[in-house]
């Protein structure tokens, strides 16, 4: 492990008749070199009060954190060979792309021939070379954020933290930029803490995702894992959507959870869920993906609340025994929309549905 977050609490004095605030309750994230490790949550969760407990900007008032094995609450910023990437990209508008770049380099001391080296090569990683004499007002929002990233990068650091640093473009330029930080994180193999509020984002980039609500983390995981077996709502229903129905576990063999849901039996077969026991009491994750609705056939009674073409796809909002559940078909074959008010049958695609206990 390379970058260690052990039980960091942040806590905000009172100020000017402010209360404290407990920004972070005792978080732990274990980070190997070479890794990007996302942190989502929604808006105030902790996610920027974490990076700069990283970088030194703040200090934790409880817990430890460690880099490389040493121990680094107290060092200074300047001291940590980290680099931050920051929203509002923060380059100086008076100084040109290659003199930007060259700030770090230049307060390191670095000589002019190594720094024209460095400087040339993270312009060709962000695809920036022939712009070295182009002041900031004269480059796209995209541009300026490749130079912020070239600014960061040259400088070498032992983890490059980034905070939203994409919440400022247009969603194809995001979208474009995500894979263009994916490909570089990659081949340089740096190591990264990144912070978003985007969940898709948090997928496209991540080796793992650290899902936080107020101060606390709710779940680590590879994006897969935490989409397919969220710990909690909260996840469930913050990484893609999520229906929720109540069920009653009604036996469990081997590798198989036999579930009550609405009158109706359903199966799940996957070791995970050894350990709920018959009679227990549970919410079953329905995504609108695992809903299909049909005509004629399926397992529950349901009536077509609303239903909208969105082109790819066709999304209802159903009524099963009087509660709202979202279903989301994509099913090419199947793309013509049955009519709002409609009574339709609708099943699950059972083997996908997932449990928490109750
Ligand atoms: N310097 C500060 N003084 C007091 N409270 C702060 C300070 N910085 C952040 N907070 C509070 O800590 C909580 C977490 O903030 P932040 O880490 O910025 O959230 P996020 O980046 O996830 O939106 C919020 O309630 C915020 O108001
Ligand atoms: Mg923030």
């Amino acid at each position: 492990m390379y970058l260690e977050i052990d039980h960091v609490e942040k806590v905000f004095p009172p100020r000017g008749g402010a209360k404290e605030v407990k920004a972070l309750d005792g978080i732990c994230i274990e980070i190997n070199k070479g890794e990007l490790v996302t942190m989502l949550g929604p808006s105030g969760c902790g996610k920027t009060t974490t990076l700069r407990l990283i970088a030194g900007f703040e200090f934790p008032t409880g817990g430890n954190i460690l880099l490389d094995g040493k121990l680094i609450n107290n060092v200074p910023t300047h001291k940590r060979d980290m680099s931050m990437v920051f929203q509002s990209y923060a380059i100086f508008p008076h100084l040109n792309v290659y003199e930007n770049i060259a700030y770090g380099l230049n307060v390191q001391k670095i000589s002019k021939d190594d720094q024209k080296r460095r400087i040339n090569q993270v312009l060709e990683m962000v695809h920036l070379e022939g712009f070295e004499t182009r002041a900031p007002n004269q480059l796209s929002g995209g541009q300026q954020q490749r130079v912020a990233l070239a600014r960061a990068l040259v400088m070498e650091p032992k983890v490059l933290l980034m905070d939203e640093p994409l919440s400022n473009l247009d969603t194809k330029l995001r979208e474009k930029m995500r894979f263009e930080i994916r490909q570089l994180q990659r081949e340089l193999g740096f190591t990264c803490v990144y912070v978003t509020h985007d969940q898709l984002e948090a997928m496209v980039l991540s080796d793992k995702v650290v899902v936080m609500n107020a101060g606390k983390i709710e779940q680590i995981g590879a994006p897969r894992d935490i989409y397919r077996y969220p710990k909690t709502k909260f996840v469930a229903d913050f990484i893609g959507r999520a229906n929720f129905l109540n069920g009653i576990i009604r036996n469990v063999s081997q590798n198989e959870l036999e579930i009550e849901v609405e009158g109706k039996t359903i199966f799940l077969f996957d070791p995970r869920y050894v350990d709920f026991n018959a009679g227990e009491k549970v919410d079953v994750v329905v995504r609108p993906e695992m809903v299909h609705v049909r005509r004629e056939e399926g397992k529950f009674e349901a009536k077509i609340i609303q239903a909208a073409y969105l082109g790819e796809s066709i999304e209802y909002v159903l009524d099963l025994n009087g509660k709202q559940i979202t279903a989301h078909e994509t099913d090419p074959a199947r793309l013509d929309i049955i009519p709002e008010k409609s009574n339709v049958k609708v099943s699950f695609i059972e083997n996908c549905l997932h449990v928490l206990k109750a």
